[in-house]
């Protein structure tokens, strides 16, 4: 953006960078706070230029792009890849990238490294990863690293086979302590924000009054502070029955239906491409042509003969 101008280079009203700060101004100010995820340049180009205040490249990747069963299979380099992509495409949300499973899980200083090469390598400006108390010296140490952290409670995708399933959590007393410590210590540890996913409204909205950091909820009710959801979810390109919580704004796989089928069924009936849609010889070249082949033509005829 120049700065003389109301626009960006691609002529769109400029929009002020959204930054860590700009979550917990957003946070104080009780201005509700939205995140999406994203995976590849074109939708999360599309997603920055709506307004939305954070991308989160969701280790969800790996089920909604990668088409694996649960979000454990994904690496640290498939995330690597798609963050970058991301990274090209976002100019003003605040870009966040998912620490997949395992690349935190054994030896801190793997987690901090492996943080710090979202940020370097990829160009993130923060790493969210699950837990609560357990992960306070991690955070501390990639904070030390000058990596903000996102923390995420509750329903922790990485912990399906410990939790014997994608089950809501915080649903009795036991639970709800379990929780609200687990956040509280997040906080105190200084994380930015913290998503809560698959909670009892109640708890969140406990959590939200509770801490200093912003509260990023997902199957979490709408006292939260902000509110994220899975791309692929709010435009019906999942394949799968969707959760209770997730709104559809969309039907993009109706609409990638449609196109295919209609280019097939256009190629198939020669009407794609049509004259309009082909190149053209310049007239100087097409008479040249057509004389060589009038030329040939005619040998041929009088070889016959
Ligand atoms: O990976 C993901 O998409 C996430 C969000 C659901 C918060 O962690």
């Amino acid at each position: 953006m120049s700065i003389t101008s109301f626009h960006d280079e691609r002529g769109l009203p400029a929009r002020s960078k959204i930054t860590t700060l700009t979550i917990q101004e957003k946070k104080n100010g009780h201005q509700p706070i939205t995140c999406l995820t994203a995976y590849d340049y074109a939708t999360s180009r599309l997603v920055d230029e709506a307004g939305i205040d954070m991308v989160l490249v969701g280790d969800s990747l790996a089920q909604v792009v990668l088409g694996y069963d649960n979000t454990l299979p994904v690496t640290m380099e498939e995330m690597l890849h798609h963050t970058r992509a991301v990274r090209r495409a976002v100019k003003s949300a605040l870009l966040i990238a998912d620490m997949p499973f395992a690349s935190y899980h054994i030896e801190p200083k793997e987690g901090v490294r492996n943080a710090l090469r979202f940020v370097k390598e990829a160009g993130a400006e923060a790493v969210k990863l699950e837990g609560g108390e357990k992960r306070v010296d991690l955070v501390k140490r990639v904070l030390d690293a000058e990596v903000p952290v996102m923390g995420h409670i509750g329903l922790t995708p990485q912990s399906v086979h410990k939790m014997g399933g994608y089950k809501v959590q915080g649903k009795d007393l036991g639970g709800i302590e379990r929780l609200i410590k687990d956040a509280i210590a997040l906080d105190r540890a200084g994380v930015f924000s913290i998503v809560l996913e698959g909670l009892p409204r109640e708890v969140a909205a406990m959590i939200t009054r509770e801490v200093s950091a912003a509260t990023i909820g997902i199957g979490a009710g709408p006292e939260c502070d902000g509110q994220v959801l899975v791309f692929h979810d709010i435009l019906n390109l999942t394949f799968t029955p969707p959760a209770k919580f997730v709104r559809r704004y969309g039907d993009a796989a109706a609409l990638i239906s449609k196109a295919v089928e209609q280019f097939r069924a256009d190629v198939e009936s020669g009407s794609y491409p049509s004259d309009e849609e082909s190149y053209h010889l310049p007239q100087e070249t097409k008479e040249a042509l057509d004389a060589i082949l009038a030329r040939k033509q005619m040998r041929k005829m009088a070889v016959g003969k």
